[in-house]
Formats: structure tokens, C-alpha cells, sequence
């Protein structure tokens, strides 16, 4: 009986038990469906919440997210099987606009949002910290502004945390070291302020770190010595100072290193090759490095690229670094290497060893000696041979030739003499050739018209004689050919004048004779023409009227006759100087109402009659005129100053605003020397090795920088530094957004003048026309097709220039309304 009791008791234990543990259960299954009901519908308000702050909605993704379809299958909406909850929202690149709502804070099981490349301004909602699942946060390449949220730190999962490319101000808030399970920081390009703070070093996770283009100050943080696992280290265009930042001497795990255009200074530690084994890319560009390039670098055998340009490093190029095979990219341009020495450069013959060198630039040193006959043995990839600005003497050597894939050569303003090798017509590569300002003599070699692909050619400030060879006229893709300050003579050789692609002419201080011929009309895009101090005889042709572009045209100190041709239609002659010359007849009255001349010298002509009362004539200085015995009017008693006008480069100094890392010298006086290379601008020559497209320099290369430069003026938009992502990012945020949504992404600062009041909506350019609109997607069209990222699918200048002046036409017809644009536009055209 007691056993049975027992027993009893025993089943009843069992039946009770599972009474309440079924009650139990189903008492948990209906809280938790409830739950999860609750949950769920907090998503769906959530999400629609999200969606009403959604301004613009192109693709019309937002068409989806309704009623008849449930919220996990609305496009870029990803759900949990277990919870159906929101775990990932995907929207990014399609040109949405709007602010990201706070409601985004409630979908509490989401682990990656991702709104990049969109147009979302305004701020980051700090509501995103109610997150704590959140993993992957993208919102890279928008136009969100203010602070970083410090309480984004409560999102103790974040595996990336990318803000890059917005406009993000204020300081990196310290709380961003609880995020401890980080491998990418990317806050890139963006106005924050302040220093590094010292918690980053809390983020041993960390792989990839980009702060680069902010204005980021102090030192770098002995913490970040701790980041053991760091690959990836970007922190170009800063105010960052210091030496070398010795905690990286710490991370062996560094592949790149860009500490370019920041306030460092000091010398490089001798070991420091040592410390990096794993180095392939370091960047210090326009910094303030002394000392001498630690030759351990040639320990670091992984090393693709050092890119050391505009710093004060002294002693040479040490000859380990031949050890460096796999090496593509050496640039020491602008410091003081050499000691103008006979052997300074031996190092060259340790270079052939470097079998894929691409480019190679030790222009503005202080190199001596001369050029070994083992340049030609430097690698066959090489493409960009660069040592203008150095001492270099002795000849030219022929084997330079075998460098067949060279696309850009320059060794101007050195001390070569003798001839240009005949064997430089093997070079049929050549965009750009720069043999400015030597003692180069002899003649210009025939075969420099085998030279098909040139753009640049410049051999001015040399003692060449003879005459300009007629192949030249094969080379029909020129743009710019400057020969001025030689001994040339004979005529100007009538295929010269059949290459309607030329834009600027240098071509003074020569001997040069004959007339010009009518087919000067020819040359269709020219914009600077100098045949000044020649022996040019005849009639100036009427055609010169047909060069529409020209800019300038200087033709002092020749032999030229008869009257001055009318040049009435060319909107844009800022300079005209045909002085000590012999030319008759009255002063047109076209020239009056050149309304943008700016530079005018008639003198030491045989000009005569009445000097007009209008335009130019009315401020005007008698030196212009004078020497013309038989003017007459008012203006030879006067004693004006002379009027000359410098013309400013404004296309160049726009493009150049916060790159100055143009590896090009500055363009001198170029009446004087022609000394004027070719734009080719630091992110250019960089990209174009990252791609390993084998880019070429000459006119692609610029066509490069020009439709970059258009996409950066109208975006307000940088491109990016490192490797790893190039500015072919810029150029597909435009490319996705024209046309329809053009508006999207000017930059609406610079254009703040053309907005009206409401700001939002189609409102928000309401002062533009539509017909402007459509002038701006010309011109962004241009900015794309010029940036591709193959250079066989860039617009050549000819392309180019017959859209612009479409587009210029249309603009000048339309002159109503959107002013500050249109004059953006106008000063871009
Ligand atoms: C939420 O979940 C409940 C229970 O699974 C379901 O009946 C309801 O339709 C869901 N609501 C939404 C909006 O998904
Ligand atoms: C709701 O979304 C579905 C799925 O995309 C779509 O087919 C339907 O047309 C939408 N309904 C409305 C009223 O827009
Ligand atoms: C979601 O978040 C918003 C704003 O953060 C809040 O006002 C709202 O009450 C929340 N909604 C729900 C259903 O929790
Ligand atoms: C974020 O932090 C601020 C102050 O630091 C606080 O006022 C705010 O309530 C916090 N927001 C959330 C969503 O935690
Ligand atoms: C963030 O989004 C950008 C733009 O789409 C993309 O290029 C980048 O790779 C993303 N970053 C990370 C770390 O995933
Ligand atoms: C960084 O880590 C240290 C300990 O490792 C901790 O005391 C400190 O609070 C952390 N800092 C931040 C900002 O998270
Ligand atoms: C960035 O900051 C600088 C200086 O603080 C300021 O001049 C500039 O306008 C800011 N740019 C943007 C886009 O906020
Ligand atoms: C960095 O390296 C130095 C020696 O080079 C060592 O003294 C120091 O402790 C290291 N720091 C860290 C944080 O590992
Ligand atoms: C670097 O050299 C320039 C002149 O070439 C000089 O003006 C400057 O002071 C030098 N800077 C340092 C840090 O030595
Ligand atoms: C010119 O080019 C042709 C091939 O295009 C080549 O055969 C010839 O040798 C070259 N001439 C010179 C002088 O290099
Ligand atoms: C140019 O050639 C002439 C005659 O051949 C010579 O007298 C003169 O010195 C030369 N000028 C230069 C700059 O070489
Ligand atoms: C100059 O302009 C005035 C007024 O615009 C015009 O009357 C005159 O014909 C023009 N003269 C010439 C020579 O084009």
C-alpha cells in the first residue's frame, strides 16, 4: 500500500508535471507568438516609418513596400526564418534622397543596413545605437552631415563601420573604442576635425582603417600599436604631424601605409624596411621627410609602390633596391636626392632588375653625371620615365629606344647635348615627349613621325636647326607643340598645317620663313598660337579668322605684311600682339569690340588713320600704337600704363585646388620658354598603375583628369586616395544618377544661389531651367565618358570640345535664371 501510495503519488507527481509543463509550454508558445506578433509589426511600422522620409525614390523601389505584399519580401528587405524580423536592409546605389529615419532604430534583430551611394542628407539618427545586433553599417557616399553619434558605440557588434564620402563633422568620438569587434573603419573623406583619439587602439580587431581626406590634426596615437592585425592604413590629406608615427613600427601586419600631404617630418628610421615584411604600398607624399631613404626598404620584398615625391630627402636611390622585383612604381620627384655627381646615377643599372617597373620619376633632384647606356635595359613595361629638373649632361642614349612601351618621356631642363637619337622614332608608344630647356643640337629627326600617338611634344629652349620635319604631320593626334627657342629654319611645313587637333603652338625666337598659308584655317582648335621673333613674310591670311578657339595669338618681330585680317569672331582673343611687323592699312574697328581682348600691340607697324574711340581704345596706353607714324587721334599724347593682362589658368587652378601633387612643375612663362607639361594629375598617374590597365598618359591620361576634374566641380565630391578603391567610385555615382537625377548630385553647396526656399523635392533646384538641366547632364555626361576607366572608352578633345560648344550654345541661348551655374559652366567650358 505504501509502496502504492507511493506509487500513486509518484503518477499523480508525473500527471501534475506534465500538466503544467504543457501549461507552461503553451503558455510560453502564446507569449511568445504574441512577441513575436508585436515584434513584427513594430518592423512593418518601422519600415514605413523609414520609407515616409524617402524624398526621391527613382527606380521606384518604394512601389513594393505595400500592403498586399508582406515586409519580407518588399525589395531590400531581408527577414530571420526563425523571428521574421528584419536582419538586413540592402538599399544601397539607388539614388534615394531623403533623411534616414529614426524609426530604423526599432528593427532590433537588423545586423546589416547598407544606404550607401544614395543621396540621404542630414544627419545619422542616433537612434541607429538601439542596434545591438547591428553588424555591417554602410552609409558611405551620401551627403550626411553633423556628428558622428558617439552612442553608434552601444553597437558593440559592428564588424564594419563605413561613413566614408559624406560630409561628417566635429571630432571621432572616443567611445568608438568600445567597438572592439571592428575590421574596417572607413571615415574617409568627410570634414572631421580633431585628433585621432587614443581608443581606436581598443579596436585589436581592426584590419582596414581610412581617415584619410579630413582635417584630422596632432599625432597618431601610440595606442594604434596595439592594432596587431592592421593591413590597411590610409591617412593622406590631413594636418596630421609628428615624425613617422612610431607605433607603426609596432604593426608588422601593414600592407599600406598613405600618410601623403600631411605636416610629418623628421627622419625615416634606417630599420624601417625591417619592421614592414608585409609592405607592398607606401605613400608619404609631401610630407617634410629629411634624411635619406632607409635603404632597408629593399627588405621589404613584397613592395609594389613608394611614392616619396615633394619631401626633403637627401643621399640617392639606394641600389638595393633592385632587390625589389615585383616593384611597379618609384617616385622621388621634388626632393634633393643626388650630389651632382659623375655616378649619381648607378643606381639605374640596379633598377633593370626591377622587371616590371611601370613608372619611375626622379625629376627635381639634384642628379649629375650622365644617363647610363643601361637605361635601355630597365624593364619593358616601363611607361612613364621621368628626370626633368636635374643636372644631368652628355648625350641622349640611343638604347632609350628599347623602352618601347614608354608613354610618357620627359628629361626636360637638364644639361643633354648633342642630337635627338634618330632610334627615338622606336618609342611609337610616346604620348608626351619633353626635351625642353637642354643644349640639344643637330635636327629634329624624321622618324619623331613615327611617333603617332604623341600629344606633347616639346623641344623648345634647345639649339636645334634645320627644318621642322614635314612627318610631323603624322603625329595627328598633337595637342600641344612647342618648339620655340631654336635655330629653326626653312618654312613651316605644309602637313603641319593639316593637323586640326593642335591646341597650342609654341613656336618663337626661330628662324623660320615664309608665309603662312591659308590653310592656318585649319587648325580649328587652336587656342595659343606664338610665331612671335621669326622671319614670317606675307599676308597674315584671312582664314586665322577661322580659328574660333583662339585665346592668343603673338606674332611680333617678323616680316609680315599687309592689313590686319578681321578676326571679329573669335569670342574668346584675350591677347593679340602682332607688333615689329610691317602691316598697312587702318586699324579695324573689329578690334574695338573685342570684348575680350585684354592685351593689344600694334606697334612698329605702318599702320594708319584714325585710332578708334571705342572698346580696347578707350584705356589704352599709347606704347601700343606707338612706331606707327601715320595713326592719328588723341591717344599718342597720352601716357597711360601699358595694359597687360596676365592670363589667368582658371580651368587648372580649379583642377588643382587640393591636389597639388601634380607631378608636373608648374607652367613657366610659357611666351618665354614653352615650358609647359602636360596636366597629368597625381591621382591619374596613381590610378592608372592600380589598374594595371597600362593606361596611357598622353591624351587619355589627361582626357582623365579633365573628366574627373568636371565630376569634381559639379559633385563637390573628391575622389578617393588608395588603392583599393579609386576614383572610378565618383565616376559611377554620377554615371548612375544621369540623367533624371542630375539634381541629386551637384554639388549643393556650390550652388546654394539656385535653390529655392522649399528643401525638398523637385523644389529643390527650382530655379534652374530645364534646359540648363539638360546642359549639366551634357556636361556630367562628358565628366563620365572622359573617366572611364578604360582609356580606350574616354571622348577624345575633338569629342570633347564639338560637345562643349554644343552645350556652350545652348547655355548662351538660355541665358535666363541660374546664374552662378551657368557661370560655373561658362568658366569650365
Ligand atoms: C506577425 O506575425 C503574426 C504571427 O505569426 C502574423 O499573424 C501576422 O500576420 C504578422 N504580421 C506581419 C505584419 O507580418
Ligand atoms: C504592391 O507591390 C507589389 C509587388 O511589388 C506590386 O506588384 C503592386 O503593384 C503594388 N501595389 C500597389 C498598389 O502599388
Ligand atoms: C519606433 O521609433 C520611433 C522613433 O524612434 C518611436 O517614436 C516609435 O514609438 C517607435 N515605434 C514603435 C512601434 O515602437
Ligand atoms: C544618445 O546619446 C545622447 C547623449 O549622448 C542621448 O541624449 C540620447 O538619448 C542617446 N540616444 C539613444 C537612442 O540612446
Ligand atoms: C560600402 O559601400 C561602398 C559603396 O557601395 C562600397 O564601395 C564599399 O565596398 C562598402 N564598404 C564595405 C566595407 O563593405
Ligand atoms: C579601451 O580599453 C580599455 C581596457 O582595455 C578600457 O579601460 C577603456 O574603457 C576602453 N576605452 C574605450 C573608449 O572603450
Ligand atoms: C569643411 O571644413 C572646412 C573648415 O572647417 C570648411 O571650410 C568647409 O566648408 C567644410 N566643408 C564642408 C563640405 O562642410
Ligand atoms: C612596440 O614595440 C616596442 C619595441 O620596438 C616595444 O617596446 C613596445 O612595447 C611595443 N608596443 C606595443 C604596444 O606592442
Ligand atoms: C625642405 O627644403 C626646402 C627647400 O628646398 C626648405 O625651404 C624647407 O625648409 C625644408 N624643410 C625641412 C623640414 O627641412
Ligand atoms: C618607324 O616605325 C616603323 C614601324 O612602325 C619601324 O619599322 C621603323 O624602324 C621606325 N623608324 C625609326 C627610325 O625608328
Ligand atoms: C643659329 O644659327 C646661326 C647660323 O647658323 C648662328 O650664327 C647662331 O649662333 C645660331 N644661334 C644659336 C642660338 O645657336
Ligand atoms: C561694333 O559694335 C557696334 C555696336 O554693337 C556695331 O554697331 C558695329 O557695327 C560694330 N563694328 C564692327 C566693325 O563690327
Amino acid at each position: 500500500m505504501e509502496v502504492f501510495t507511493t506509487s500513486f503519488n509518484f503518477h499523480t507527481f508525473l500527471a501534475i508535471r506534465a500538466v503544467f509543463l504543457v501549461f507552461l509550454l503553451s503558455f510560453s508558445l502564446q507569449h511568445a507568438a504574441s512577441a513575436a506578433f508585436l515584434s513584427n509589426e513594430t518592423d512593418n511600422l518601422a519600415l514605413l516609418g523609414f520609407k515616409s522620409q524617402i524624398t526621391e525614390d527613382p527606380s521606384r523601389v518604394f512601389v513594393s513596400w505595400n500592403d498586399s505584399v508582406h515586409f519580407c519580401q518588399w525589395t531590400g528587405v531581408k527577414c530571420g526564418l526563425r523571428h521574421v524580423r528584419v536582419i538586413r536592409l540592402n538599399l544601397k546605389g539607388l539614388r534615394l534622397a531623403g533623411t534616414i529615419s529614426d524609426h530604423l532604430g526599432n528593427l532590433s534583430f537588423l545586423n546589416s543596413l547598407d544606404l550607401a551611394e544614395n543621396a540621404f542628407h542630414e544627419k545619422i539618427p542616433q537612434q541607429l545605437s538601439r542596434l545591438p545586433r547591428l553588424q555591417y553599417l554602410n552609409l558611405s557616399f551620401n551627403y550626411l552631415t553633423g556628428e558622428i553619434p558617439a552612442n553608434l558605440s552601444h553597437c558593440v557588434k559592428l564588424k564594419s563601420l563605413v561613413l566614408d564620402h559624406n560630409t561628417l563633422v566635429g571630432k571621432i568620438p572616443y567611445q568608438v573604442g568600445s567597438l572592439t569587434k571592428l575590421v574596417n573603419l572607413y571615415l574617409r573623406n568627410n570634414n572631421l576635425t580633431g585628433i585621432i583619439p587614443g581608443s581606436i587602439g581598443n579596436l585589436t580587431s581592426l584590419e582596414k582603417l581610412h581617415l584619410s581626406y579630413n582635417n584630422l590634426e596632432g599625432e597618431v596615437p601610440v595606442s594604434l600599436a596595439r592594432l596587431t592585425k592592421l593591413r590597411i592604413l590610409g591617412l593622406s590629406v590631413n594636418s596630421l604631424s609628428g615624425e613617422f608615427p612610431p607605433p607603426l613600427y609596432n604593426l608588422s601586419s601593414l600592407e599600406l601605409i598613405s600618410l601623403s600631404l600631411n605636416n610629418f617630418s623628421g627622419n625615416l628610421r634606417s630599420e624601417l624596411g625591417n619592421y614592414f615584411p608585409n609592405l607592398q604600398i607606401l605613400y608619404l607624399a609631401n610630407c617634410q621627410f629629411i634624411g635619406s631613404i632607409p635603404s632597408s626598404l629593399a627588405n621589404a620584398s613584397k613592395l609594389l609602390e613608394l611614392d616619396f615625391p615633394v619631401n626633403n630627402f637627401t643621399g640617392n636611390i639606394p641600389k638595393g633596391f633592385g632587390n625589389l622585383r615585383n616593384l611597379l612604381w618609384l617616385n622621388v620627384w621634388n626632393n634633393h636626392l643626388g650630389y651632382g655627381k659623375h655616378d649619381d646615377l648607378d643606381f639605374v643599372n640596379s633598377l633593370t632588375n626591377c622587371s616590371s617597373l611601370q613608372m619611375l620619376h626622379f625629376g627635381g633632384n639634384q642628379f649629375g653625371g650622365t644617363l647610363p647606356h643601361s637605361i635601355g635595359n630597365l624593364s619593358s613595361q616601363l611607361q612613364r620615365l621621368l628626370f626633368f629638373e636635374n643636372r644631368i649632361g652628355g648625350n641622349i642614349p640611343r638604347e632609350i629606344s628599347n623602352l618601347v612601351n614608354l608613354n610618357l618621356l620627359d628629361i626636360g631642363s637638364n644639361n643633354f647635348i648633342g642630337s635627338i637619337p634618330d632610334s627615338i622614332g622606336r618609342l611609337t608608344n610616346l604620348g608626351a615627349l619633353n626635351l625642353v630647356n637642354n643644349l640639344l643640337t643637330g635636327v629634329i629627326p624624321f622618324s619623331i613621325g613615327n611617333l603617332t600617338e604623341l600629344v606633347y611634344l616639346y623641344l623648345g629652349l634647345n639649339r636645334l636647326e634645320g627644318n621642322i620635319p614635314s612627318t610631323l604631320g603624322n603625329c595627328n593626334q598633337l595637342l600641344k607643340l612647342g618648339f620655340s627657342e631654336n635655330n629653326l629654319t626653312g618654312t613651316i611645313p605644309q602637313q603641319l598645317f593639316a593637323l586640326s587637333s593642335l591646341t597650342d603652338i609654341f613656336a618663337s625666337n626661330n628662324s623660320l620663313t615664309g608665309p603662312l598659308p591659308v590653310d592656318i584655317g585649319n587648325w580649328n582648335h587652336l587656342t595659343y598660337l606664338d610665331f612671335s621673333y621669326n622671319n614670317l613674310s606675307g599676308m597674315i591670311p584671312q582664314t586665322l579668322g577661322k580659328c574660333l578657339t583662339l585665346g592668343e595669338i603673338y606674332m611680333k618681330g617678323n616680316s609680315l605684311q599687309g592689313t590686319i585680317p578681321n578676326l571679329e569672331d573669335l569670342p574668346d582673343l584675350q591677347s593679340l600682339d602682332l607688333s615689329l611687323n610691317n602691316l598697312s592699312g587702318p586699324i579695324p574697328h573689329f578690334i574695338a569690340n573685342l570684348t575680350s581682348l585684354h592685351y593689344l600691340n600694334l606697334s612698329f607697324n605702318n599702320l594708319e588713320g584714325e585710332v578708334p574711340v571705342t572698346g580696347i581704345f578707350s584705356n589704352l596706353s599709347a606704347d601700343v600704337l606707338s612706331g606707327n607714324s601715320k595713326l592719328c587721334g588723341g591717344i599718342q599724347e597720352l601716357h597711360l600704363q601699358p595694359c597687360i593682362y596676365q592670363k589667368t589658368r582658371k580651368k587648372h587652378v580649379l583642377a588643382l585646388k587640393r591636389r597639388n601633387l601634380n607631378n608636373q612643375p608648374a607652367p613657366q612663362d610659357r611666351s618665354k620658354s614653352a615650358h609647359f607639361y602636360p596636366n597629368i594629375s597625381y591621382e591619374e598617374l596613381r590610378t592608372a598603375t592600380e589598374y594595371g590597365m597600362g593606361s596611357k598618359v598622353s591624351v587619355v591620361g589627361d582626357m582623365y583628369s579633365f573628366g574627373i576634374l568636371i565630376l569634381e566641380i559639379f559633385t563637390g565630391r573628391r575622389p578617393t586616395d588608395t588603392l583599393f578603391q579609386a576614383s572610378s567610385t565618383l565616376h559611377h555615382f554620377v554615371e548612375t544618377a544621369l540623367p533624371e537625377k542630375v539634381m541629386e548630385i551637384l554639388d549643393k553647396t556650390a550652388f546654394h544661389g539656385e535653390m529655392s526656399k522649399a528643401t525638398c523635392g523637385e523644389e529643390y533646384w527650382g530655379n534652374i531651367k530645364k534646359e540648363q538641366m539638360e546642359c549639366l547632364v551634357g556636361i556630367l555626361e562628358i565628366g563620365v565618358a572622359c573617366s572611364a576607366e578604360s582609356p580606350r572608352d574616354r571622348l577624345t578633345m575633338t569629342q570633347v570640345y564639338s560637345k562643349l560648344t554644343l552645350i556652350r550654345e545652348k547655355f548662351l541661348q538660355r541665358g535666363d535664371g541660374g546664374h552662378r551655374l551657368q557661370v560655373k559652366a561658362l568658366d569650365l567650358i
